[in-house]
């Protein structure tokens, strides 16, 4: 089964409980997480997405885009994060702050910009519990699907242990996901897709009955 995990970045802050709602039908949650200087854009934080844990059962998918993730890892586990997932780019020490994450009882996650090459973070795979191949530059939603970037998937799979999620974030929409889920990703973000079609649990469905290779 193919998990959809819904980002919050294209729901309504101003409404983000009823959007949050809107969403329950699917498997995560997904919080883009921005500093700045990472990424040139500013969104959630630490208090958010423990307010946002009082209010759905979701697991909640906490995407970091900043800097220094390895020191923010406590926090958002304290505040309810489920899983976390921190760029590659990011850091120094990847299996340190694997282990870091890990120690929360909490999935660990690690994402990959467009430019960054599989054959980096292979030796990575098996201590990972998710590998999240970006499809877009991270920082906005709504971008175009980078096709070039959904190719690295297979040799990801082909060295990833049984478990290992492999998820693609950005530009997904029912054929892009198509794309991802043939090439062997089993979980899927999707923000401006679900949170702008007019029937948002068909979008879910839609997406969900795509099943990984
Ligand atoms: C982009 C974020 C994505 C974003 C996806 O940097 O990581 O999660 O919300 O939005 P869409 O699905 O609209 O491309
Ligand atoms: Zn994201």
């Amino acid at each position: 089964m193919t998990i959809i995990s819904p980002s919050i970045l294209s729901a309504d802050f101003a409404n983000l409980e009823r959007d949050i709602k809107a969403v329950e039908t699917a498997d995560w949650l997904h919080i883009d997480v921005m500093d700045g200087h990472f990424v040139p854009n500013i969104t959630i934080g630490v208090p958010v997405v423990k307010s946002i844990k009082k209010v759905t059962k979701l697991p909640l998918d906490v995407h970091l885009m900043i800097e220094n993730p390895e020191k923010y890892v406590e926090a958002f586990a304290l505040a309810g994060a489920d899983i976390i997932t921190f760029h590659f780019e990011a850091v120094k020490d990847v299996k340190k702050i694997i282990d870091l994450i890990k120690s929360f009882n909490i999935k660990a996650g690690m994402s990959i910009k467009p430019k960054t090459s599989p054959d980096e973070v292979l030796e990575y795979l098996k201590y990972l519990d998710l590998l999240l191949v970006m499809t877009v530059e991270p920082g906005f939603g709504g971008q175009s699907f980078m096709h070039d970037c959904a190719q690295k998937i297979p040799l990801i799979k082909e060295y990833a242990p049984k478990d290992l999620i492999i998820q693609v974030d950005g530009g997904i929409n029912a054929d892009t996901a198509r794309i991802c889920t043939e090439l062997g990703a089993n979980s899927l973000v999707a923000g401006n897709y679900i949170y702008n079609s007019v029937n948002i649990k068909s979008a879910i469905n839609s997406l969900r009955s795509l099943s990984a290779s």
